[in-house]
């Protein structure tokens, strides 16, 4: 019934690869590492799979993420979410991972980095979709343990295009982090960041002034400062906004009241992505379905969608 938003040829720009993590994916992870987990059984698990917030979902998030051990952990991880894109036509990606989530529990960084690289590579190889993965710091930590982090990673400098900011995002604004984001340019990454989520707009240009990100994750509340959306106009920064994410996380109460399509059709330069597809409920396409089920996004605008994701790639 969806062949059409299936078919469309689309790149994600908005992904958190720890947040592809499907719950049978990671019970099987549990086994193989011998680690205990709370919950009975795959159900149980998706029936804890209720947030009223963004730091509800965290929770849960970071305590999923207990299970990836190994190089080999972070390679499934990788590939299964690689099989899902080329099933919906996703060609290109940009995925973010949170190296501190894993190294905060004694993971080294290199065994992530590895994981995912070699499967980013085997997915351009073996199914066709080209990438640029994002390392993103975590903003409930400080900055000095973002600049650890980027050390970490300068002997993997070739192996990611970008760096980007997540986790709770009130109380912790962009400023926090302007140092460690101009060192990261100075070393010609690409900058963008999680602003306008659940944060203000002030946040939004936060992220724009001082950590001169080039695109905008999430961005939704944007539209409640005229002369900002009159910038993200004018200077066309794409915003990767996550629908499913967005209702699931209680931003919007449902989906008829998701801006993404007033934005579009002022000229904002949003794009549709799937932020934690294992936990809100779909991947790429299923965003595009309930876009056109719950705001009545029609045939044109799906591909206008569809080509901002290709137009705001960074690589
Ligand atoms: N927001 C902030 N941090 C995150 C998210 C999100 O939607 N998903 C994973 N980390
Ligand atoms: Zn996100």
């Amino acid at each position: 019934m969806y062949d059409w938003l299936n078919a469309l040829p689309k790149a994600e720009l908005h992904l958190h690869l720890e947040g592809s993590l499907e719950p049978e994916l990671l019970f099987a992870l549990a086994e193989r590492n011998r680690i205990a987990l709370p919950w009975n059984d795959v159900e149980a698990l998706r029936a804890a799979y209720a947030f009223n917030n963004l730091q509800e979902f965290l929770d849960l998030y970071y305590r999923g993420a207990d299970v990836l051990r190994t190089e080999q952990d972070f390679y499934d991880l990788t590939w299964a979410y690689l099989l899902k894109c080329k099933a919906q036509n996703v060609v290109h990606v940009e995925p973010f991972f949170d190296p501190q989530t894993h190294t905060e529990r004694g993971i080294p960084f290199e065994v992530v980095m590895r994981g995912i690289k070699a499967a980013l590579v085997d997915g351009e190889k073996k199914l066709g979709i080209s990438h640029g993965l994002i390392l993103a710091f975590l903003r409930h930590l400080p900055e000095e343990q973002a600049f650890q982090t980027l050390e970490q990673a300068m002997p993997f400098r070739d192996a990611f295009i970008g760096v980007g900011l997540d986790s709770s995002e009130k109380g912790f604004p962009p400023r926090l982090f302007e140092r460690v984001f101009a060192k990261a340019r100075s070393e010609g990454l690409h900058a963008v960041a999680h602003a306008g989520e659940e944060g203000p707009p002030e946040y939004i240009w936060e992220a724009l002034d001082l950590l001169k990100i080039v695109r905008i994750d999430h961005g939704v509340r944007a539209s409640e400062d005229e002369r900002l959306m009159q910038r993200i106009i004018d200077e066309q920064i794409p915003l990767t906004v996550c629908p499913l994410s967005n209702t699931k996380l209680c931003v919007f109460e449902h989906m008829g009241q998701h801006n993404i399509l007033d934005m579009l059709e002022r000229g904002v330069k949003v794009t549709v992505n799937s932020d934690d597809p294992a936990y809100f409920g779909g991947y790429v396409t299923e965003n595009f379905m309930a876009l056109h089920e719950g705001l009545g996004m029609s045939e044109a605008q799906a591909k206008r969608l569809a080509q901002n994701s290709l137009d705001a790639r960074l690589v």
